[in-house]
């Protein structure tokens, strides 16, 4: 993947803030798609098998309904199922290129698979059309592929996601750690719910919509879709609680909070609309229910986006602060006029700080030798500085550019190696 990181470029702030959003986007479009694809895949497979057991019509009319709505057609697989992994590649080849990680060979792993398996499971689809028997081996293999690539991509998120606290020894039991495990049973409830929202809405809801004229088979598929969804949203609250436990505590933060709250608000929205599907049936109800549905799914991903950018701070600070550097080269403005470090603090710390006594703020001496060697850490805390010691009010943000900050944090470490004669 070295490939890829000579493509990056240093990124400004705002250009990381910028692709964050991106990265959620994209991650919105991706997963509800394949998670319906993977789903109706598995579904449609399983109710194959159920009409060569039971020779009931109906059983060999969903397994083709199913997979017709889940597909879409084969451009819409290329750009909901492809096209989103790559792009996120090449944000991510951006966001950690100052970091060795495996994060990009899983993904790139994953993309490839993700491609090999959506080539069998359309060729299952369309043999529905084209050929009199099925072939539902072909449904099969797509479907483990697909299986085994969307595990190589939650491990991927995952190493991004748990980024500093762990490092992927890039072997098979990377696989199988429990966060990975965790996250990625996570994953398969919330798909399994939006699947089952995406058959009730698809199958009641579109205007030429499959089962509303023939009550007898709109009865099995209203209940297979109720099923489906009912089981998934019951254990997906369980599977969120477990999920926050594994998170480190310094990547939450009030939004990664506010956000689950706010899908837990959506589920119950959900639960809401699932009951007055089973009481009283308007395909109405399935439409609010498949969008709240994607909603709280979109909750899920900007929440663990900001355990991402959480966990990447220390990245996206040096990452500016290249930036910055990059920009006074191409003006022409580094070389002679250095930005000077002590200027800089006489002016915005020596108010609240000086070496030898406490003022506002400790004293440097005493608070800055655990820096040394961290300069990253130091850099991260004067740009963005968080609550340390209970004897002292918290610092406020004295708002450094990347360039800067890193110019005092250079003069506050030489002045306190040389005050302590190290
Ligand atoms: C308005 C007052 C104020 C200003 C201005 C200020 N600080 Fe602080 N600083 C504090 C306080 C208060 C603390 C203690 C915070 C705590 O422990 O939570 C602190 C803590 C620190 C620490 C110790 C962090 C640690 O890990 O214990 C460092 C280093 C530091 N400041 C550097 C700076 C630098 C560099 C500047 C100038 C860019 C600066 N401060 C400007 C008030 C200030």
């Amino acid at each position: 993947m070295e490939f890829l990181k000579d493509l990056a470029l240093p990124q400004s702030a705002e250009h990381i803030e910028l692709m964050h959003y991106m990265l959620v986007l994209v991650l919105f479009l991706f997963i509800p798609f394949i998670s319906a694809i993977f789903w109706g895949t598995a579904l449609s497979l399983f109710y194959k098998r159920r009409e060569k057991v039971y020779l009931d019509e109906k059983y060999r009319r969903f397994s083709k309904d199913v997979i017709e709505l889940v597909t879409i057609n084969k451009w819409v697989g290329i750009i909901l199922g492809v096209v989103p992994v790559f792009t996120s590649i090449l944000i991510f080849s951006q966001l950690l290129q100052q970091a060795e990680t495996t994060n990009l060979s899983f993904l790139a792993a994953s993309l490839i698979l993700i491609t090999v398996s959506l080539i069998f499971i359309y060729g299952y689809r369309y043999s529905f059309e084209k050929f009199k028997s099925v072939n539902a081996i072909v449904g099969l293999i797509g479907l483990i592929i697909l299986f085994a690539a969307l595990w190589v991509f939650v491990t991927g998120m995952t190493v991004a996601a748990f980024f500093g606290k762990w490092t992927p020894s890039g072997s098979i039991s990377d696989f199988f750690t429990s966060i990975v495990i965790i996250r990625f049973i996570f994953f398969l409830v919330a798909s399994f719910a939006v699947t089952g929202g995406a058959i009730l809405f698809g199958f009641f809801y579109a205007d030429n919509a499959r089962a509303k004229a023939d009550e007898e088979y709109g009865k099995f598929v209203k209940n297979i879709g109720l099923k489906i969804t009912f089981t998934a949203t019951i254990l997906l609250p369980v599977i969120m609680f477990f999920n926050l436990l594994i998170i480190p505590g310094d990547y939450l933060s009030g939004g990664v909070f506010a956000y689950i709250v706010i899908g837990i608000f959506l589920l119950f929205l959900g639960y809401h609309f699932l009951y007055m599907i089973l009481t009283r049936f308007s395909s109405k109800f399935t439409a609010l229910l498949f969008f709240t549905l994607l909603f709280t799914v979109l909750t899920i991903i900007i929440s663990d986006q900001m355990v991402i950018s959480n966990s990447t701070k220390k990245e996206s600070v040096v990452l500016a602060a290249d930036f910055e550097k990059y920009l006074a080269d191409l003006k022409g403005e580094s070389g002679p006029v250095e930005i000077s470090g002590e200027e800089i603090y006489k002016v915005k710390c020596a108010s609240c700080h000086t070496f030898e006594t406490k003022l506002v703020g400790p004293p440097h001496n005493e608070v800055v030798p655990k820096y040394f060697g961290k300069e990253i850490q130091l850099i991260a805390f004067i740009r963005n500085p968080v609550k340390i010691n209970p004897d002292y009010p918290p610092m406020p943000n004295p708002g450094l550019k990347p360039n800067e900050a890193k110019a005092v944090a250079d003069y506050v470490l030489e002045q306190v190696r040389k005050n302590l004669g190290k």
